[in-house]
């Protein structure tokens, strides 16, 4: 049993907890605050086929390390998660890993769309979290860009009661731009080339085909205040359509090229100031339901080629929630917004089964974003060199109690 004294909870009462466990410690939690464990409903976590950047070994140590106790893991491996056998293979490897670990995180898989295998959508049902839809590329080579089969994706989403989740960018409208950049080298025009328009056009698609055929709709990584109007418009019309975002868009900006170069790629990408400001918003409206990490690692000797080569996307799992924290240490979010985007909103829209995991945090602990921090395989963070006040102290998770000041 683990016992916990004296804890605050978020409505500044006191209170002793237990959770059941087959360790036997008690706590004096008189400086700690009590919350429910994150849940992540957007990681990479590479396995299969880029294990070499992160597997579930170093990303479960970093999600504990960042409070998180389930992920749900996006289906752009190599091979795609995107039919039964595949879903099955990645499964096995997965359990491998999180036994090697000895870490018993909790997870969800997403179901990659892929137009030559949408058959497999009904059987699946049971298995996944969501139907991942790529219309624009990113990492890997999972992609819809025709209207037919993205429809009929949907479609069969929605009669399977499956939430789609898109990654919304247009992929016309990305290839069109780049022929007018063409000379531009530097990793600044990465946002120029996927435009807010980019993501604005797709989000527009993507609400349109949830209103055609009812399909629960989560629009992952929200980052301008166009689609957002267009969200907000849909929530009003009553559909089910969910927002997310992510770290970086709301705690990084375009002015992240000049320090970090190709580092600061990412899909969609690093957006101007007044678009970040939108965002925050759209967190107080809440129009924006939940914060996904987008936990995207690739090695720092991949992020450093030149524009062009170099992949898209940011470790940052770890630092969630002391990212999170130090918002409300800075008076940019309340302990409510926090449990709200990180737990109770991705378990409604999921529909993920109640559990006690949860994450003693310390609001007062102050610490500068150091290398040594970094659990994560790849290696390097976009927030290295931040110090950020409010950090979890212990994460339980099914009944495991880690200390995160010692965790191996
Ligand atoms: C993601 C990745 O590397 O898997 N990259 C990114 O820039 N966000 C893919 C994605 O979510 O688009
Ligand atoms: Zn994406
Ligand atoms: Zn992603």
């Amino acid at each position: 049993m683990i016992e916990i004294y004296k804890v605050q909870t978020i409505d500044g009462h006191r209170i002793d907890c237990t959770i059941p466990s087959e360790e036997n410690v008690s706590i004096d939690a008189k400086e700690l605050m009590l919350f429910p464990a994150l849940i992540d409903p957007h990681v990479h976590f590479r396995t299969p086929g880029a294990e070499y950047k992160e597997d579930w070994k170093s990303a479960a140590k970093a999600a504990i390390a960042g409070g998180v106790t389930t992920v749900l893991d996006m289906p752009n491996n190599t091979p795609a998660a995107s039919t039964a056998l595949a879903l099955q293979a990645k499964e096995e490897r997965v359990k491998d890993q999180l036994n090697a670990a000895r870490i018993p995180l909790r997870y969800g898989f997403y179901l990659g769309a892929d137009r030559r295998h949408l058959q497999e959508i009904p059987k699946l049902k049971e298995s996944v979290v969501g139907l991942k839809i790529y219309m624009g590329s990113s990492t890997g080579d999972l992609l819809i860009d025709d209207a037919g089969s993205l429809k009929d994706a949907f479609q069969i989403a929605a009669e399977n009661d499956l939430l789609v989740a898109v990654h919304a960018e247009d992929e016309g409208l990305i290839k069109e731009r780049s022929k007018h950049f063409l000379d531009r080298k530097d990793p600044a025009v990465h946002s120029e080339i996927r435009s807010p328009k980019v993501a604005a056009l797709a989000v527009e698609h993507a609400i349109r085909l949830a209103e055609e055929t009812k399909a629960r709709l989560y629009i992952a990584h929200v980052s301008t205040k166009e689609e957002l109007a267009l969200i907000r418009s849909a929530k009003k019309r009553g559909l089910r359509i969910y927002a997310e975002t992510t770290p970086h868009h709301l705690f990084l900006d375009d002015s992240a090229y000049a320090k970090l170069g190709t580092l600061a790629l990412v899909n969609p990408p690093l957006r101007s100031k007044q678009e970040r400001e939108a965002v925050w918003e759209a967190i107080h409206d809440e129009t924006i339901d939940t914060i996904g990490t987008d936990h995207a690692p690739h090695t720092l000797e991949e992020k450093q080629k030149p524009y062009g080569s170099a992949p898209s996307g940011f470790p940052s799992i770890e630092f969630y929630f002391a990212l999170l924290l130090n918002a409300h240490a800075e008076k940019k979010l309340s302990l409510e917004q926090i449990v709200s985007l990180t737990h109770t909103r991705p378990q409604e829209i999921f529909r993920l089964p109640i559990d006690d995991d949860i994450v003693l945090v310390d609001l007062s602990e102050k610490r500068t974003l150091g290398n040594s921090m970094i659990r994560s395989k790849a290696g390097w963070s976009p927030y290295l060199g931040m110090a950020l006040q409010g950090w979890p102290r212990y994460t339980v998770c099914k009944g495991r109690l880690f200390d995160l000041h010692h965790i191996a």
